[in-house]
């Protein structure tokens, strides 16, 4: 301890212990941290990129104007200002759901190879879309053309879209199965921090001015390179070596940097059990994945669970926050806006600590109710906002549906897929799930502004309505999923379990079946 020089008797010293006690135990590295970290940078990509484009919205608007005024003489009119405007918005979630939708595509064209694709290597090439989507945009003032901020934001969304899939998959594969949820949630931690570095650099001080909003949307380059130089160092997945190369001592060599043990054979045969399923699994295409029967009950889930996530209203609060903060009387919105962001961040990290305890199913429900409430309170306060306390309500209540979210909402449904499937349907099933993800929110996006004019201050009705509804599923359908193995939680979805060599495809069709079906071996 830097304080004492390693006392017995200092409180920080025995913690220090205990932390380094605990990581030894659950089988965490530093270099599991460091490939962890690497992986995640993608998470911050897509939550920096969710997040700029508001604080410069006047910006942006006026760069439209000037570039019409050059090429044809005049202004721009309203109109077509907010038509270009709303475009370089919601482009970008078009392009996740490519992106997320291709992660897919290519597990099917690539067949059991797919992952060769999908896995450190991709994430390598994946991130020269950022790069030319940051260039784009960082030159469009330059170039004149609002068509490259256009351009850039698709091409970016498209990127997005892709580490969507891939930093789940990475994150799930190379974790130890103790630790799965806990680091399961890393991506959305990278996620919340991205957006807040994004509202904090968008301020006028710093690069939302006039002057320097090209740069503040072209930094998503220095990450991307950051990546890029790191990647290398990084293991590919040992689940991927072992089962879909068949290269056994490859994954052994992994797994041992990884854990830092030389017995790893708990893990391998944990992945030589899954492989061994997979052997006799068909290959897995999205098509297939609709089609049989035991992949329903867990598509349906995981589809759900999206939906929950983004039906929740949570990005009309990180779109559009600055406006309903004003609405509700807000002076000063902008630092409000910022408040959500760190909420947001806190609460993250909340979860990351309970994810493995409380587990997934509980905090799903907690998070989905507890912003159901919070969006009743806010249509109260939105419905009482003459009394002039109410705007403390209203900022309260934005709060708290926030951390709800970050409790259970926010990072399960994009680590959960993964846990649901094998690695066989994996890749096919994070790319449907991401793609009904993206495309919800695509429609909160596009559509909360004219909702809220058809609805005024009831508007976030809507939103708890939806929320009662996933509640409900979630309570009936979801299982838990803490501390089971890849194997237990595939075999859970079957109504007799198989044996290890028996198909998924063969093994009982489990539509229907109410979970949970085995008794669950408790790992943490
Ligand atoms: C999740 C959502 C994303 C949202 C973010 C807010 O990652 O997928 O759309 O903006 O949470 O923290």
């Amino acid at each position: 301890c830097f304080s004492c020089n390693a006392s017995v008797s200092c409180p920080f010293y025995n913690l220090l212990l205990l932390l380094l006690f605990l990581l030894q135990e659950k089988q965490v590295t530093g270099y599991l941290l460091f490939s962890l970290a690497t992986a995640v940078i993608g998470s911050l990509q897509f939550g920096y990129n969710t997040g700029v484009i508001n604080a410069p919205e006047e910006k942006l608007k006026s760069f439209f104007n000037q570039t019409w005024v050059e090429r044809y003489g005049k202004s721009i009119s309203p109109n077509i200002c907010t038509v270009v405007w709303s475009i370089a918005v919601a482009i970008f979630s078009v392009g996740g759901m490519v992106g997320s939708f291709s992660v897919g595509v290519m597990a099917n064209r690539f067949g059991r190879k797919c992952s060769a694709v999908l896995q450190r290597r991709s994430m390598f090439l994946v991130n020269s879309l950022a790069v030319i989507g940051g260039l784009l945009m960082g030159f469009s003032t330059i170039c004149s053309s609002y068509e490259m901020v256009i351009a850039g934001r698709l091409v970016i969304g498209l990127f997005c879209g892709l580490f969507t899939g891939l930093t789940p998959m990475y994150v799930g594969e190379v974790s130890p199965t103790p630790l799965r949820g806990a680091f399961g949630t890393l991506h959305q931690l990278g996620v919340v921090v991205g957006i807040l570095i994004a509202q904090i650099f968008g301020l006028e001080a710093l690069l939302g001015s006039q002057r320097l909003w090209p740069l503040l949307l072209a930094l998503t380059v220095a990450p991307a390179v950051l990546q890029c130089i790191l990647l290398p160092f990084c293991p590919e997945s040992p689940r991927f070596l072992l089962i879909n190369l068949k290269q056994e001592e490859q994954a052994r060599k992994a797994l041992v940097r990884l854990r830092g043990s030389e017995d790893v054979s708990k893990d391998l045969q944990e992945m030589k059990e899954e492989s061994a399923k997979m052997a006799v699994e068909k290959k897995v295409t999205i098509l297939e994945l609709f089609r049989s029967a035991s992949y329903r009950q867990p598509l349906l889930i995981a589809v759900m669970l999206q939906l929950s996530q983004q039906l929740s209203g949570i990005n009309a609060v990180f779109y559009y926050s600055t406006g309903i903060f004003s609405a509700a009387g807000v002076k000063q919105p902008i630092y409000a806006t910022i408040g959500a962001g760190v909420v947001n961040t806190v609460f993250t990290v909340v979860s990351l600590f309970l994810v493995e305890k409380a587990g997934r199913r509980t905090l799903h429900l907690l998070g989905l109710g507890g912003m159901a409430v919070s969006a009743l309170v806010m249509t109260v306060s939105l419905l009482l906002s003459n009394i002039a306390a109410m705007s403390y309500v209203a900022i309260t209540a934005i709060m708290v549906f926030v951390a709800m979210f970050e409790l259970g909402p926010g990072p399960i449904p994009w680590f959960i897929v993964a846990e649901l499937f094998s690695q066989g349907p994996r890749p096919a099933a994070m790319a449907v799930a991401g793609c009904c993800n993206w495309t919800a929110n695509f429609l909160v996006g596009i559509s909360f502004p004219k909702l809220e004019e058809l609805c005024g201050p009831w508007v976030f009705i809507i939103f708890t309505i939806f929320l009662i509804i996933f509640f409900i599923f979630t309570y009936i359908k979801v299982p838990e999923t803490k501390g089971k193995t890849f194997d237990e939680i595939a075999r859970s979805f079957s109504s007799a379990p198989p044996p290890a060599s028996s198909s998924i495809e063969e093994a009982p069709a489990a539509a229907g079946v109410t979970l949970p079906a085995p008794p669950i071996k408790e790992k943490v």
